[in-house]
């Protein structure tokens, strides 16, 4: 039994296995139309303190897509203006009884804390640079889908490595599941020792993409910095974006990911972001049956077993 999902270290390979078996489970019965009741009767509440796009209609869109409802809660509209603390805004939303409460929040250790507080799950959709698991297990799912296995790919992760959230979610993830994962950027966006990510760390694009397998492009977390920690937007474009010209420097069949939203000709250019190569949207779209298997697991596993066992799937 999981009872939070709020950091990629406490996950087991198994575990991470379990989701990613369910989401195929999943997208198999989505590609069928079969009308899922997994969640029938149960509510999750969304509750979002930092913007969101993929990760908040997603999570909206999984649990529909397994007979639950949702609610949506935006801070700015809220309650939280009025000078309600994050505390009793998440216990004021339990005494509602809904049965999940996903969040996102930009202090780091947010959803760790609330879950001290709480007796419904909670998933962690993003806590300020510290972790996003469920868009971790989507980029897993995406590359098993693309590339089959995740056994000896080397995925290399470009970009504002020391402000991010899905780097480190993915590190954790992709490194459990066999992948070898190094990380490149200007000294400026690495950690101060690089070497506590327990991944090895590059600082020139040219030297590590002919090997990968996998690029993961991040965007530059400007809201996350006290001051602009590269010179200008146009320099690192110039050193250290995905451009036309250093993506033909990768193997053919290497993929090109970006968790999104992308700052096209900033890390990436437009051409590329466009290519064969881009698996950007099916990433989107790998979001929602990721994160059905989330919500399936975490809030009915035994009704989730009976299921798997009705529909013949030995996870
Ligand atoms: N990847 C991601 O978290 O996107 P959103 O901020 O749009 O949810």
């Amino acid at each position: 039994m999981i009872p939070n999902l709020i950091d990629t270290t406490d996950l087991t390979e198994k575990e991470i296995r379990y989701f990613l078996r369910v989401a195929q489970a999943f997208s198999e019965a989505v590609k069928k139309n079969q009308s899922l009741k997994i969640l029938e009767g149960q509510t999750v509440v969304n509750l979002f303190f930092e913007n969101s796009t993929r990760t908040r209609l997603s999570f909206e869109m999984a649990t529909r897509k397994l007979g639950g409802g949702v609610m949506s809660f935006s801070a700015s509209s809220s309650s939280v203006k009025k000078g309600e603390t994050l505390i009793d805004t998440a216990k004021t939303i339990q005494a509602m009884r809904p049965h999940a409460l996903v969040v996102r929040h930009a202090s780091a250790g947010s959803p760790h804390v609330l879950s001290k507080f709480l007796t419904i799950p909670v998933i962690n959709a993003g806590d300020g640079f510290h972790e996003h698991p469920t868009q971790a297990l989507l980029d897993a799912f995406t590359i098993e889908q693309k590339l089959g296995t995740l056994s000896r790919k080397k995925v290399v992760i470009m970009g504002d490595i020391a402000h991010s959230r899905v780097a480190r979610s993915n590190i954790n993830i992709l490194k459990k599941l066999g992948a070898t994962v190094a990380v490149c950027a200007p000294p400026t966006l690495l950690p101060p020792s690089p070497q506590v990510l327990g991944v090895e760390a590059g600082y020139r694009p040219e030297d590590v993409l002919p090997d990968a397998d996998v690029v993961m492009m991040l965007r530059v977390q400007f809201e996350r910095q006290n001051k602009m920690q590269i010179p200008s937007v146009e320099e690192y474009s110039r050193y250290w974006g995905l451009n036309r010209e250093r993506a033909a420097l990768l193997k053919p069949g290497a993929i090109i990911l970006h968790p999104g939203p992308v700052n096209r000709g900033v890390e990436l250019d437009p051409d590329v972001a466009d290519s064969d190569r881009s698996v950007i949207l099916d990433q989107v779209y790998n979001g929602i049956l990721v994160r059905m298997a989330v919500l399936a697991v975490l809030c009915q596993p035994e009704h989730l077993q009976q299921w798997l066992k009705k529909e013949g799937h030995h996870v």
